[in-house]
């Protein structure tokens, strides 16, 4: 299987905050960005695999500021590492300031997803090609991760 550079799966997806996106406070309601989230990393994740892939977990989601209806929502998802599998994809959430068009960070996650072959079980994923030195360090990163949640799981 090639292996395929995370410029070929980078997901950007842009969202328009409405009334009914919003909370009590007329802010968005944390729910519908997580919806956001997961619909953007899977595309990623689609694009890298060419196939189904679900998501397995959602880690380190934060909510950095509040995000406000009629705010002009962009999200964006890299591969950070391929392993067997799975990928673990990077989620960024950003406003759109309405006259300057400078974005500033809402929230972010890390999401993995698993690719699934036609018989509804998990299949190999293309290699990540890792093109700089901050994308090898991206996937050790993520790499160091997956390797603690197993040693975890084995000892719970
Ligand atoms: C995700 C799922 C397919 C994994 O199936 P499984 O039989 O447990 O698969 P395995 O134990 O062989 O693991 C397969 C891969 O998934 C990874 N994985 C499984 N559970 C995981 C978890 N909770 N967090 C992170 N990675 C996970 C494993 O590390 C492995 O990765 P690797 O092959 O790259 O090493 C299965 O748990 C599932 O179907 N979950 C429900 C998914 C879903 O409905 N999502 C919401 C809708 S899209």
């Amino acid at each position: 299987m090639d292996a395929k550079p995370s410029s070929e799966s980078f997901t950007e997806m842009t969202e328009l905050v409405l009334p009914q996106h919003t909370n009590a406070i007329g802010t968005a309601f944390g729910g519908v960005i997580m919806s956001w989230i997961d619909i953007c990393s899977s595309i990623a994740a689609k694009r890298h695999c060419g196939s189904v892939c679900v998501t397995a977990r959602v880690d380190a989601l934060e909510f950095k500021a509040p995000i406000k209806v009629g705010d002009v929502v962009s999200l964006t998802a890299r591969l950070n590492a391929a392993f067997t599998t799975s990928m673990e994809i990077a989620v960024r959430v950003e406003v759109e300031h309405a006259v300057t068009g400078a974005r500033s960070l809402c929230a972010d996650a890390r999401a993995t997803f698993v690719n699934l072959g036609d018989d509804g079980k998990p299949c190999p994923v293309p290699p990540l090609l890792t093109q700089n030195e901050d994308e090898h360090r991206v996937a050790a990163q993520a790499a160091e991760r997956r390797k603690r949640r197993r040693a975890a799981e084995r000892t719970s």
